[in-house]
């Protein structure tokens, strides 16, 4: 495979991240085509970034520059790696691929190897290896995912790795809190907002992200953030679950509502048709 023929492949999100956006897609690409043109495209919870890569592929991010954000630093180091040298992740992927199995997974879950492209690819081996792709931490922020089933786990995906790589070119990807955007979004620019969900019921709640639950006040917090987007002249779109929460937070703007299958309980396994929430100010 030569860099020339990756350009052939449209990337698709390299990690299996809860809260892939499935059907929602369409609907959010019909909103972000209603809000070009747009100077530059933010996401801050950006997980798996199904909606950057489908915008990519679909050639509706246009010139615009990106900036890819999330709180997970686990995350932000495969996304680093993936960009700046994915040659570099490949070649250690290879080494997970010949090496995979039960004892080689439970060595490399337990040690976080400090050069940065060592933890990128260490990431999407275990993303790719452990059960459900989920990845969920410990409150000492340790990843504790038992291996997963697979009889034959897509570990390296090279031809999608260097698809990825050459669509993040135009991105910068940092880690950060959401609210952050407010430093870097200004008038004409496109924000999407895709947090961990309002929970539709006790038991469905899913905040194993990353360290510290995503609860009413973030919830809160967020439509303050959307909110004063909104005074600056920035777009913003927000997809969440439809609930009595989110329908007050966001009674200012347009609310429509997709239904959608999720992974939405603690296990990440059950999925069931869920109404949906799409929130925009334009
Ligand atoms: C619903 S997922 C996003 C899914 C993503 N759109 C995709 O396509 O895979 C929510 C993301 O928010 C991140 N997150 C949680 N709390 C956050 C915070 N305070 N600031 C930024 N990101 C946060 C999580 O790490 C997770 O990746």
């Amino acid at each position: 495979m030569t860099s020339r023929s990756a350009n052939l492949v449209l990337p698709r999100p390299f990690l299996k991240w809860v809260g892939g956006k499935g059907q929602l897609l369409e609907e959010l690409r019909r909103c972000v085509e209603a809000a070009r043109p747009f100077r530059r495209y933010h996401e801050p919870f950006v997980g798996g970034g199904a909606l950057f890569f489908d915008l990519y592929r679909n050639g509706l991010l246009g010139r615009a520059a990106a900036y890819l954000s999330d709180n997970n630093p686990n995350l932000i180091d495969a996304y680093l790696g993936v960009q700046r040298d994915v040659e570099g992740v490949i070649a250690r992927l290879r080494e997970h691929k010949a090496k995979h199995g039960e004892t080689y997974y439970y060595a490399m879950r337990a040690n976080v190897p400090p050069d940065p492209l060592d933890r990128a690819a260490r990431v999407i081996y275990l993303n790719k290896t452990c059960y459900n792709g989920l990845f969920r931490e410990n409150s000492r922020g340790e990843f504790n995912v038992p291996l997963g089933r697979y009889r034959n786990p897509a570990i390296c995906d090279e031809e999608n790795l260097r698809a990825a790589s050459a669509a993040l070119q135009r991105a910068k990807i940092e880690q950060r809190t959401f609210s952050t955007v407010l430093l870097k979004a200004g008038p004409g620019d496109l924000v999407y907002f895709d947090p961990p969900y309002d929970p539709v019921s006790k038991t469905s709640s899913f905040t194993g992200y990353a360290k510290g639950a995503f609860g009413v006040s973030e919830q809160q917090a967020l439509a303050g953030v959307f909110g004063q987007l909104t005074a600056l002249g920035v777009k913003a779109v927000l997809s969440n679950s439809m609930t009595p929460l989110i329908r007050s937070l966001y009674a200012d703007y347009t609310i429509g509502q997709v239904l959608a299958s999720r992974a939405v309980n603690s296990r990440g396994d059950r999925r069931g048709k869920i109404a949906e929430a799409l929130v925009r100010n334009y």
